[in-house]
């Protein structure tokens, strides 16, 4: 029998299409991972559902993850919601695929090696220095979410548009909260009263201001050190630039991919440490090999093993990305299942870190790195994999560590009583209180 009659012979995935039009959207928006969690209880590791517009299956586990980030080009692609795939540049990394997809990654792969960062740091330093100052003299209770928002955004139009100067970053910021509101709504209506239009709206704005900037930039002769300079640098084979185009949806591609997903990440580590003194005494006491003023360099970092323990246990215990999707580009079979062409893939990154193979997978615990730090593959992926694979890996972790480096050195922060720390996860995991603390220099 040939491999497309075995595939046609097999079970569909079991699960349930949920209410005509709206599927089971509703559950999954309220809590996905709930949703997960009571299907995979019902059904295993192999569900299907209809959500976010389409029929829809939930592959989870380590081997499931090996077998889809292996698949990128070859039986599926990646796949965004209808909303998102207005809101991003048609011409950006996200979405384009195949051919132009590897080699435009061939091009931006090298500005965003550990080597490029180096650089970064001392720029990373200054703004988080300025800004952590500023938190501790603000009076009265801070609320981490938003004063991390406001740093890692600075530190991002930083470092991707500029030195700021030409920047005018409130604007801009204001452009994008709205147009990121619009990401995860269920209903595309673009009108002016629905959150989908205001941020089809805000998109317009944003690309245009983007677009006079680059054009503004390209004019110039002196080019500061940041991505938009290698982006304008950047040659094809053939020795041609990006087109402009192309270079004003990277800018927009790199500012949202790096932002709320740092974002979400360090504030989880903040309120982690809180919850953990034990984790944190440790984490400080390994910042007593160096001298309090020593300007951070990325190899002070590789003598900081426990910081890069808490940090990965932080991404695998609250990652910033619930999961991914995919959409299978021909009939395929998985765990003796049948998934038909034109079905979306969803990996589930919570369920992965929370399952098979994590001991106590509920606990945080840090500790578990310096014991095997490196889990199997497939098993820890806050960063995707395959082909897709996180660009801003090493620039979210550098900023991760500069940020934690200087709070641990310099800072105390404690957990105001009576808040509501419980997470809500869509668009990127925060908790309902945005976690306010009191915030001090240490003496
Ligand atoms: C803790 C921080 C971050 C996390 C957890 C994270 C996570 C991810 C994940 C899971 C993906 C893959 C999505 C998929 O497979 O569909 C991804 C893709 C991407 N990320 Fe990140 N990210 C982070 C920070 C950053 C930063 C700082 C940047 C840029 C400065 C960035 C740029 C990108 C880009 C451009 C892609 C698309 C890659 C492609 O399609 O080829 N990310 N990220």
């Amino acid at each position: 029998m040939s491999e497309s009659a075995t595939i046609a012979n097999l079970p569909l995935p079991p699960g349930s299409r949920g209410l005509p039009l709206l599927g089971e959207n509703l559950e999954f928006i309220r809590s996905p991972a709930q949703f997960i969690s009571t299907r995979r209880a019902r059904y295993g590791d192999v569900f299907s559902t209809h959500i976010l517009g389409s029929p829809t299956v939930y592959l989870l586990g380590p081997e499931a993850n090996r077998w889809i980030f292996a698949g990128e080009g070859k039986y599926l692609q990646n796949q965004w919601t209808a909303g998102i795939r207005q809101l991003l540049g048609q011409q950006s990394l996200a979405m384009i695929n195949g051919d132009e997809h590897r080699e435009r990654r061939r091009l931006l792969l090298p500005h965003f090696s550990q080597e490029s960062m180096r650089g970064f740091v001392p720029t990373m330093q200054a703004i988080t220095e300025r800004h952590l100052e500023e938190w501790a003299n603000h009076a009265g209770v801070l609320t981490i979410y938003p004063a991390v928002q406001a740093l890692v955004f600075e530190i991002a139009v930083t470092l991707i548009l500029g030195d700021g100067r030409d920047v005018d970053q409130p604007y801009l910021n204001k452009l994008f909260h709205t147009w990121t509101e619009g990401l995860f709504t269920p209903l595309t209506l673009n009108w002016p009263v629905t959150t989908f239009g205001r941020a089809m709206q805000a998109r317009k704005a944003m690309f245009g201001y983007i677009e006079q900037l680059v054009r503004r930039r390209m004019r110039r002769d002196k080019q500061p050190d940041d991505i938009l300079a290698a982006l304008l640098a950047t040659r094809d084979e053939a020795g041609n630039p990006l087109p402009v185009e192309a270079i004003v949806d990277e800018v927009q591609l790199l500012l949202f991919a790096g932002h709320d997903t740092t974002v979400s990440a360090l504030s989880a580590m903040l309120l982690l440490l809180a919850q953990h003194p034990k984790v944190l005494a440790q984490a400080r006491a390994e910042q007593s090999q160096f001298a309090p003023d020593e300007p951070l360099t990325p190899d002070q970092f590789r003598r900081m093993p426990y910081l890069l323990a808490v940090i990965n246990e932080s991404l695998r215990y609250i990652p910033p990305i619930n999961g991914a999707f995919r959409v299978t580009t021909q009939d395929v079979a998985f765990g003796g299942y049948r998934i038909p062409e034109g079905w979306t893939i969803a990996v589930s990154i919570r369920g992965t870190h929370r399952g098979e193979p994590w001991a106590e997978a509920d606990n945080f615990m840090p500790e578990r790195w310096l014991a095997d730090p490196k889990p199997p593959m497939g098993s820890f992926i806050p960063f995707g994999g395959g082909p897709r694979v996180c660009l801003g890996t090493n620039f979210a972790l550098v900023e991760m560590s500069v940020v934690l480096t200087l709070l641990l050195r310099r800072y105390t922060w404690e957990l105001e009583p009576n808040q509501d720390l419980s997470y809500q996860l869509l668009p990127t995991p925060r908790t309902r209180s945005g976690t306010r603390v009191t915030f001090r220099q240490r003496s």
